[in-house]
């Protein structure tokens, strides 16, 4: 699997940790910046990311900035993103059983390190239960 991962200047510190833990695991990282606690615009790494996944050049993303939400706005702009914010775990394996998420966003000034990694190893490993879930999947995509 390949992670597209990125982040404005709120989400670079837990951006870099989320690295260390893929690489940990041994994924494949395509890290889209920002590359330093320089203030930066959300908006662009978000669709970044989201273009990243949309195009095929990564299998999910991992998006973070103060938040989570300005940078899960913008890659939710890019069709076919079904990017969650998620700040525990539970979150995480819903969106990925329910809504086949493709790009998690967490919040760098709102979540702890240990429990942004604990998110992120839920939203890997949890699988799309399709189904009914499929059908409303299908639909956020037509629109
Ligand atoms: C940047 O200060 C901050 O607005 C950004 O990281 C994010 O929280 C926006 O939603």
């Amino acid at each position: 699997m390949k992670i597209a991962i990125a982040s404005d200047h709120g989400g670079y510190q837990l951006k870099e940790e989320v690295k260390k833990y893929l690489q940990s695991r041994e994924i494949e990282v395509l890290d889209l910046g920002t590359n330093s606690e320089e203030s930066v615009d959300y908006p662009q790494f978000g669709r970044a990311c989201g273009e990243a996944v949309a195009g095929g050049k990564a299998d999910r993303g991992i998006v973070c900035c103060g938040t989570g939400i300005g940078i899960s706005i913008a890659a939710n702009k890019v069709k076919g993103i079904r990017c969650s914010l998620c700040t525990d775990v539970n979150m995480a394996e819903m969106t990925r059983r329910h809504n086949d998420s493709n790009i998690l966003a967490m919040g760098g000034r709102i979540t702890d390190t240990e429990t942004a990694l604990a998110i992120t190893a839920a939203w890997l490993d949890t699988e799309f239960e399709g189904g009914r879930h499929q059908r409303r999947v299908d639909m956020l995509n037509s629109y």
